[in-house]
């Protein structure tokens, strides 16, 4: 049993007290390898953000538990390499779905778990999700729950449809489970294609996608005041980056994203932790095939994960500074 604190590594708790007080949101990147790593925790030190490094199921297949467990240990002592002496790293579950895989992440030293149980019937959900947080707040560990569901595919979790959460159980589920923080469904969708284009509406030439549930947002904060929301599915999957990739010989169609714009919004609200791990795909890849494809004589790995470590490193950078507000936020 490790305990994350001994780590380095910080709960969830103050940040997002902070963060919902402040009018901000709290960065959550997903990451699989030491270049994605890298470059999250020099965007979140250049900028001074508390930042959350999150892991899903299926990172843990790709990479092995054990190893990001250790990169994460590796990313507190390399912030502080970077000149942060304090800095606030969550290591975080995603989309954690059974009570021993939650349980498995606390005894290895996360300081934060999602139990995602929003495909189970409403009792069930909250049975699962009050086990959890059981478990969990005994080391002081905290738990995101989710109510409604998102559509869309990342790593095993995907839904053809999505269910927006119901503001009239906020209440009852937040109270029954204690999560410290409620993931909700607002139109916000997993992976780079969270819209068809006829969902979408054509503005000068750029395929608009139909706004988020901001009336459901608002209810539900009304309900909750002062209480966590997180919005998963919030890539906005940056043209420019899908026309790189389609440039030097990729094939990616009707790539849909949310408009930073209404990200930002949501930011301002009790929304204090936004997850986004498709921008970063896009970005890495980007980089990687046009590197690749302009200079076809190289072949040592360096040499193309540079440049799609710096290509991340720019995006966690703009996504921090001018879409969630989390910059100079360190304690
Ligand atoms: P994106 O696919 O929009 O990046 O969402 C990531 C996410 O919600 C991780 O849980």
């Amino acid at each position: 049993m490790v305990n994350y604190k001994d780590l380095g590594l910080v709960n969830t708790r103050e940040m997002f007290k902070k963060a919902v007080t402040g009018g901000y949101a709290i960065p959550a990147f997903n990451f699989n390898t030491m270049e994605q790593m890298q470059a999250i925790v020099m965007a979140a030190v250049e900028t001074k953000s508390p930042v959350i490094m999150q892991v899903s199921k299926g990172a843990r297949n790709y990479a092995n538990a054990t190893i990001l467990r250790y990169m994460a240990e590796g990313a507190v002592a390399y912030a502080k390499e970077l000149g942060c002496p304090n800095p606030e790293i969550v290591l975080h579950l995603d989309h954690g779905d059974s009570f021993e895989l939650c349980k498995d992440c606390i005894d290895m030293g996360f300081s934060s778990v999602m139990i995602d149980g929003s495909s189970l019937p409403y009792e069930e959900n909250i049975a699962l999700a009050k086990k959890v947080v059981d478990y969990a707040h005994q080391f002081d560990v905290t738990v995101e729950a989710e109510l409604g569901v998102l559509a869309g595919v990342e790593d095993e979790v995907s839904s053809a449809e999505s269910h927006y959460t119901k503001p009239e159980e906020v209440i009852d589920f937040s109270t029954r489970t204690g999560c410290d923080s409620l993931a909700i469904s607002i139109g916000t969708s997993h992976g780079a294609h969270k819209f068809t284009p006829e969902q979408c509406t054509l503005v000068n030439g750029v395929l608009v996608p139909p706004p988020l549930a901001f009336d459901i947002l608002h209810e539900i904060e009304k309900k909750l005041p002062g209480f966590p929301i997180v919005l998963h599915g919030s890539s906005s999957v940056p043209m420019e980056e899908v026309n790189t990739i389609n440039k030097f010989g990729g094939h990616l169609e009707a790539a849909i994203g949310i408009p930073e714009e209404q990200l930002r919004e949501a930011a301002k609200s009790a929304v204090c932790k936004i997850n986004i791990d498709s921008d970063s795909r896009l970005a890495m890849t980007a980089a990687i095939r046009q590197h690749l494809a302009e200079h076809p004589g190289d072949f040592d790995p360096r040499q193309y994960l540079k440049p799609a470590r710096e290509n991340m490193k720019k995006m966690y950078i703009h996504k921090i500074v001018n879409v969630l507000g989390s910059d100079g936020k360190l304690g």
